[in-house]
């Protein structure tokens, strides 16, 4: 394997789909009872910018919290992954953490999956420089569709990377879906290091996903910019508010765009209303306990090894083994 990655150009995998999706989503978000727009579509180049603030600001806990765990961990992770394997992370430029994953084991190649290129390269360009010696093969794709690793990597074990706690966006359904789509794409002898943000107190969880500051609330805000900037929007923007709550019956902290008064608009020449107080859902961040979270990795063909949390006990990451799918009882 050659080793140059700023020279490798991403391997890019073309969804069918339509033209526009994130077109396609607004519309059908916009047109349903309960309005809904899927969390992925924050992160347009100022949508990624606020989230790396986000991860600065005092209230928000998890990113901090995972660096922690991962540091706190460290010998126990590279003791029980071993060296050699091939990293495969879901989601790049995670830039802060990977190295310390990475650092302990000693990987033969380091594949990232992102379905941002301009994001992907950037990162690949940082990890050339810190790990020259390291095959890196970026892959341009939404990893919550099967992934085609190229064969020529699958000649080492592999290790799955996923972490801040990005399972959280997904219902548990679809958690589970994508568990088992790591599954296959990783393949059997395969081990999963993943984030996931624990259950605490409310005040602890609203105020991390409504900051002080507000940048939490630019951030779901920027989701309207984009849409009147993308799609023909005539949103009034200062009609909106971000709300955020936690939800204690489904675990989760939801985000809202909420209308403070009624207002009609437009998006790509179709009329939208919403009643004053009727709100766009627009994310989701589950939270889970160790039972839940077993069960979820379990559900999703994932056997946990080991839970490690930061000395506070904020967030956990889970390292689990691909289980066999031979003949059972
Ligand atoms: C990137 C999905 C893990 O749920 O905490 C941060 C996104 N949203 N503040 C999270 C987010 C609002 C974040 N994840």
């Amino acid at each position: 394997m050659a080793s140059v990655a700023a020279e490798r150009p991403a391997i890019t995998f073309e969804d069918d789909a339509t033209e526009n999706p994130f077109r396609d989503d607004v519309l059908a978000g916009l047109a349903q009872e309960r309005k809904a727009i899927p969390a992925r579509w924050f992160y347009d180049m100022r949508g990624s910018q606020l989230f790396e603030d986000i991860t600065r600001l005092p209230e928000y806990y998890p990113t901090r919290a995972e660096v922690a765990a991962l540091q706190e961990h460290g010998a126990a992770l590279g003791e029980a992954i071993g060296e050699g394997r091939i990293v495969v992370e879901f989601g790049a430029g995670s830039s802060a953490k990977t190295p310390l994953l990475l650092d302990r084991i000693a990987p033969s190649a380091y594949v990232p999956i992102d379905i941002s290129g301009d994001f992907l390269r950037e990162s690949c360009e940082g990890f050339s420089r810190r790990y020259p010696e390291l095959p890196v093969f970026p892959i341009e794709a939404d990893f919550t569709r099967p992934v085609p690793i190229p064969s020529e990597l699958l000649d080492h074990e592999r290790l799955g990377f996923f972490p801040g706690s990005t399972i959280g966006n997904l219902e548990p359904d679809a958690a589970v879906d994508l568990l088992r789509e790591m599954h296959r794409t990783l393949g059997s002898g395969s081990l999963l290091l993943i984030g996931m943000d624990r259950i605490k107190d409310r005040e602890t969880l609203v105020s991390a996903y409504d900051d002080a500051a507000g940048v939490t609330a630019a951030f779901n805000l920027n989701l309207v910019h984009r849409i009147n900037r993308e799609l023909d929007g005539t949103i009034p923007v200062d009609a909106i508010r971000h709300k955020a709550v936690w939800n204690p019956d489904r675990a989760r902290i939801e985000m809202h765009l909420e209308a403070t008064r009624e207002i009609r608009f437009q998006v790509c020449g179709r009329t939208f209303s919403l009643r004053a107080g009727e709100s766009v859902h627009t994310e989701n961040s589950h939270k889970y306990d160790e039972p839940g979270a077993r069960t979820l990795l379990l559900a999703g063909g994932w056997e946990p090894l080991e839970f490690m949390t930061d000395a506070e006990s904020r967030f956990m990451i889970v390292l689990a083994r691909a289980m066999g799918d031979g003949i059972t009882p």
